[in-house]
């Protein structure tokens, strides 16, 4: 750090004031850009939905870039003439009160504004009756609770947490509500944002032009990891997502192993099912995520860690040190059932 510092000083005081906020911009965008680009840029469009959005993005861009410099020359123009003016004072002639500016002032500061931000306003209604089509392929429904995301397919009787299959190229239609505080479903590649509110159902639509992972993000503040409420959405071809529902229906498959029987009773007679459902046995509970098919997610603690057999020993041991203020209490097992514990639940696919 010191020896950077120490080794831009040079050029650096050479350099005005507007070039170097201009190479700060320009840097702090490339940077953004570089680390978002594959992950959640809202740039990166990946339907018609979202490419809409990033039309009127854009177009909001040039539009306050273009009253941005305009503005600048304005203000350029007026300290140049004063400049001019001072000198015509010292020369002691007489300098003209600047009269007559009334209808400029009235011009530059009303009836522009007014005038672009109508325009502004049309283009974003526009944007708005665009993406709220409501047609739809099928529904799915999302819940939102501190701090993760309750995945259901009503038609297909699937129950899953914080990632959403869908069909590439298939309109879904989204049913939203919050169980506790208010949250906002925002997946930037493939559209806007919508609010799940608690005792009020919203709708919104997704659809995704190519298979990819999507990363989403909850985007209203609602409590101590906000942050780390994320989800994916998941879209593959029609024929993978119909073989997707087919083995997420029903129960999961019965423990192989030993260890794994042995898993699912210590499961069964711990607190856990106090929490958690899974299908087909006694665990029935809908306070925590859903885990029948918790072997095959993605992420533990809604995006925040990856799923696997590591990760599933810290959270199941002690939630509270990865996702401080989570639901999930410690537990205290035995190593050797917290072994079986985790064999169970990696074979619930
Ligand atoms: Cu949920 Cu922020």
């Amino acid at each position: 750090m010191k020896v950077a510092k120490h080794r831009c000083a040079g050029w650096r005081r050479g350099l005005g004031i507007g070039a170097r906020l201009a190479i700060g911009v320009v840097g702090i965008m490339v940077l953004a850009g570089c680390e978002q680009a594959q992950v959640q840029s809202m740039l990166e469009a990946a339907s018609a939905d979202a490419a809409a959005v990033v039309d009127l993005w854009w177009l909001m861009f040039a539009m306050g870039l273009g009253v941005y410099v305009v503005v600048l020359g304005f203000m350029g123009f007026a300290m140049f003439r004063r400049w001019r003016d001072e000198d015509a004072e010292e020369a002691s002639e007489e300098v003209e009160p600047p009269l007559g500016n009334t209808p400029f002032v009235l011009m530059g500061g009303a009836v522009i504004p007014a005038l672009i931000l109508t325009a502004l306003l049309v283009f974003a209604l526009e944007t708005q009756v665009a993406v709220n089509r409501p047609q739809a392929d099928f529904t799915i429904e999302v819940v939102g609770h501190q701090w993760w995301w309750e995945v259901n397919y009503p038609e297909h009787g699937i129950t899953t947490a914080n990632e959403i299959y869908i069909p590439v190229g298939e309109r879904v239609q989204l049913e939203l509500y919050a169980e506790d505080v208010i949250h906002s479903f925002w997946v930037p590649r493939l559209g806007g944002k919508r609010d799940l509110l608690p005792e009020h159902e919203t709708t919104f639509w997704i659809e995704a032009d190519e298979a990819d992972v999507y990363r989403g993000q909850c985007a209203e503040y609602c409590g101590l990891q906000h942050t780390h409420m994320a989800f994916h959405v998941i879209a593959v071809p029609p024929d993978e997502f119909e073989q997707w529902l087919a083995e997420r229906q029903g129960p999961p498959p019965q423990p192989a192993s030993e260890e794994a029987e042995r898993g699912r009773q210590i499961f069964m007679e711990s607190t856990c099912v106090e929490c958690h459902r899974i299908e087909g046995t006694l665990a029935d509970s809908e306070i925590g995520p859903d885990l029948t098919h918790i072997g095959s997610r993605r992420t533990l603690g809604a995006g925040m860690i990856e799923n696997n057999r590591g990760n599933l020993y810290g959270w199941i041991v002690n939630a509270q040190r990865i996702k401080p203020g989570n639901r999930m209490p410690p537990t205290s097992l035995e190593p050797d059932e917290l072994h079986a514990l985790v064999t169970y639940l990696e074979s619930l696919e």
